[in-house]
């Protein structure tokens, strides 16, 4: 099947797509990205991604080209031009083109890219092991709630995390840990109370976070949004990050010293179960 890829207002073949270099994304990464899953052709937790989108854009002054029900409309028709079954969708919205300048052009149109991405995000083997992460320091600016294109932070701390072999890395500022490079930090300890970073400018608002945070509330689980340190996390029973990408994935070792016993944890598996139920997942999966 031919990728289809969304751009500004049309569907085109991935091939033909063309962005002029003059695109202010390109050239300032002045511009805002969402991600979402999908799991059995459906969008998980859209509405979450969508609202958020819109809370990029209005925090840097671009106007949001859709409302949500036609980002959804338009997500949708691009799952199902490119037969997707499981995986990613990304949406990008820049403040445009215009001639090189910093300051905002008058009378730009915002530029929006949509593409697919097949993945194994229900049936990841990771999830049967649980993914080790190393720590680097957070080098992000100061509004990391605003889900920014400008991510060489964290193409950075991703390729420490590459070069050590492992799948994350868990940034680290005034010792306390902030996020992972594309994912929210989790720990339980051995008291068994859930805990992860307040939100903050300091942090992305994780929708995967969102939800798993109130199916955790449902099951009467002990949360606790608080700083946590990398010893706190080493300290602890288990750990676990969250993403559209990897939903729940246990952590198993930082900095390759092992959490717990090494092994994904009940208690992450289980919220990982019960993400999977709630996002629609096939019971195999499940
Ligand atoms: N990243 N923190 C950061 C810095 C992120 O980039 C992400 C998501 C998250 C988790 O947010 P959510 O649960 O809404 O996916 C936290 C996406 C997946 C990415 O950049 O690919």
């Amino acid at each position: 099947m031919p990728r289809i890829v969304f751009v500004n207002g049309s569907f085109v073949p991935y091939e033909d797509a063309k962005i002029p270099i003059m695109d202010r994304g390109f050239l300032f990464a002045d511009g805002i990205y969402e991600v979402s899953a999908v799991l059995n052709g459906t969008l998980v937790d859209h509405e979450a991604h969508f609202a958020r989108l819109d809370r990029s854009l209005g925090e840097i002054r671009i106007p949001n080209p859709y409302d949500t029900a036609e980002w959804t409309r338009l997500c949708q028709e691009l799952v199902r031009r490119n037969g997707l079954a499981e995986g990613l969708v990304y949406m990008q919205v820049t403040r445009g083109v215009a001639e090189r300048d910093f300051a905002f052009p008058q009378g730009a149109t915002p530029t929006v890219v949509m593409f697919t991405q097949p993945k194994n995000i229900a049936r990841s083997p990771q999830a049967e092991t649980g993914v080790a992460v190393v720590t680097v320091p957070d080098l992000r600016w100061k509004r990391r709630d605003i889900k920014s294109v400008s991510l060489l932070p964290q193409v950075l701390a991703k390729q420490a995390a590459a070069e050590a072999g492992v799948a994350e890395a868990w940034m680290v500022e005034d010792g306390f840990v902030t996020e992972g490079s594309s994912s929210t930090a989790f720990i339980i300890t051995a008291d068994r109370r859930i805990v992860t970073r307040p939100l903050s400018h300091a942090v992305l608002t994780g929708i995967t976070r969102q939800s798993v945070m109130r199916l955790a509330a449902e099951q009467g689980l002990a949360l606790d949004e608080r700083l946590f340190s990398v010893e706190e996390a080493l300290a602890a029973s288990e750990a676990f990050l969250t993403s559209a990408s990897m939903l729940v994935m246990p952590v198993v070792a930082i900095d390759g010293r092992l959490v717990g016993n090494g092994k994904p944890g009940p208690r992450s598996r289980r919220l990982r179960e019960l993400y999977l139920q709630m996002a629609g997942a096939p019971a195999a999966a499940a």
